[in-house]
Parts: C-alpha cells; structure tokens; sequence
C-alpha cells in the first residue's frame, strides 16, 4: 500500500540554488511529524512543492497514491491540504469570520451570496464549516472584529482556522509558534494535539524545539535542501549530522 502522503525524488532549483534537493520522503495517515531544519533549509519551499504554490523542477507528489504535483493550489485543497503561511495571509480590513470564508469557499468552489436555492445550500455549508472552524481555535466571540484589531496570537489561530474551514485530512503548519510567547506556546501544542487526536495527519514546520520533540512522533530534518535525517524525536536528537547542520546557526 502507498503511504498517504509521498515525495519521490522531489527537487526545486531557483537559479542555481538547490532549494529542495532530491527529497524522498512518506507520512502514514495520522502522524504528527515536524519538519525542522537551519533557516534556508527548504521547509517552506517544500510545503510549497506540496501544497501547489511552487513547481516541482523535478520528482513527484503523490496523496494516496495518486500524483498531485502540477495540480494547481486549490485542486490541491479539495483533495484535502490544507496548510498554513509562514508569513499570516490574513486580510485586515475583512472580518474575522470572512477570512475564514475565504478557506471554506475555496472547498465549496462557489461565492457567497447567490440569489439560486442550490447555491443558497452551499453558502449556509460555507457559513457553518466556517463558524466550526473559528470555534475549534476558540475565536467564535471574534467573529465580527475586523482581523486588524484581533492579537498576533489569535490572528495565528485564525490562520489555521483558514486552513480548518476546508475541513483538510492533511493539514500543514508552516511555524505556527512564530512569534508566539512560551504560555501561548504550550497551548499552541495542546490544540495541534487535539487536532492531532481528532484524526488529522499534521506536518509541523517550526524552529522551537522543545515544540517539536514534546508532540511529534517522527522527525525530518532538512539541511541545504537535502533530508540528512528522519526518525524518533530521541533518535533526531542525538544525530551527528543534524548537530553539525545547526553548528553555528543562530536558531
Ligand atoms: N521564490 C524564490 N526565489 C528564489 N529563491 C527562493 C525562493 N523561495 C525560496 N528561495 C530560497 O530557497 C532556499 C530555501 O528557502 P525556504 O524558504 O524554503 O527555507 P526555510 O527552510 O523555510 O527557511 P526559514 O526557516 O528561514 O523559513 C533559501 O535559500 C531561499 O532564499
Ligand atoms: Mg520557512
């Protein structure tokens, strides 16, 4: 049987820059992996390469045993990706609850609004994915503020939120504790926990160790675009070549 998500041979070059180079890699359904690596390692490229943003120079994608590279970013969440940006896509001058449509539309594939009966039903399922979303991150009561006026913290719950509204089997959270402070940390692992529990395959991008090795089951580390390790948190940890990859790295 195929793994649920693979990369086979996976590479993207910018110029001459091996960006993601040569990555094989699988995540079974219903893992938790986090995905670590120096600043420039390639994580947010290959988050990109999975989820449609950026072409692929050379290898492949397959979810569920079926090639996803070259799909376009939105074909891609249909089938069930959702994922999170590095840096927050949040529109300020809308609504909470409107940046979470955004999300839900995109699954729906259909506007808001529609004068039709059958397009009326989609909007309310839009209305309803996207209210579940903002009260599975515990912004229900923000709803109607516009997303300029909510805390960093919570505008980084209202970007998985986004992603949630597409009610994703795969989820991908590119540093979500980014910024965050060490309370909003610890609850910040308590909810991808429970999303974890809930059933949903997670990969975890994120610099804050203590983050990763607490909650993740496996571990990939890229460095220069290369893999150089996958395994246990234990295992990572005591890596020779991952300790040398972040030798001198200011993290
Ligand atoms: N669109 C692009 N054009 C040119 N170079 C790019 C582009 N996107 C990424 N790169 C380069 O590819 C390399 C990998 O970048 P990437 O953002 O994937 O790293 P990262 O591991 O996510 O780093 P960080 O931890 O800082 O977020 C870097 O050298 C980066 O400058
Ligand atoms: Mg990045």
């Amino acid at each position: 049987m195929s793994a649920f998500l693979e990369t086979l041979q996976l590479g993207r070059t910018f110029g001459g820059l091996k960006a993601v180079d040569d990555v094989s890699m699988a995540i079974e359904q219903g893992e938790l992996v986090g995905l670590i690596g120096p600043n420039g390692a390639g994580k947010t490229t290959l988050f990109n390469l999975i989820s449609g943003f950026t072409a692929p120079s050379s290898g492949e994608v397959r979810l569920k045993g079926e090639r996803i590279d070259g799909l376009t970013p939105h074909d891609i969440a249909r089938r069930g990706i959702g994922r999170t940006f590095q840096n927050l896509r949040i529109f300020p001058n809308m609504s909470v609850f409107d940046n979470v449509t955004v999300g839900a539309i995109g699954h729906e594939t259909i506007g808001l609004g529609s004068i039709f009966p059958w397009q009326k039903a989609k909007s309310d399922r839009i209305t309803q994915k996207s209210f579940a979303a903002l009260e599975a991150v515990g912004l229900l009561a923000e709803a109607d503020d516009l997303a300029a006026n909510i805390s960093y913290g919570k505008r980084k719950y209202l970007e998985i939120a986004r992603a949630l509204a597409m009610q994703p089997e795969l989820l991908i959270l590119d540093e979500p504790a980014a910024g965050l402070n060490e309370t909003e940390t610890r609850q910040l692992a308590d909810f991808i926990r429970s999303l974890h529990r809930e059933g949903r395959t997670i990969i975890l991008i994120e610099h804050d160790m203590r983050l990763v090795m607490s909650i993740c089951e496996r571990v990939i580390v890229l460095a220069s675009g290369r893999k150089i390790c996958d395994g246990k948190p234990d295992m990572v940890q005591q890596d020779a070549g991952v300790l040398e990859a972040y030798l001198g790295v200011d993290e």
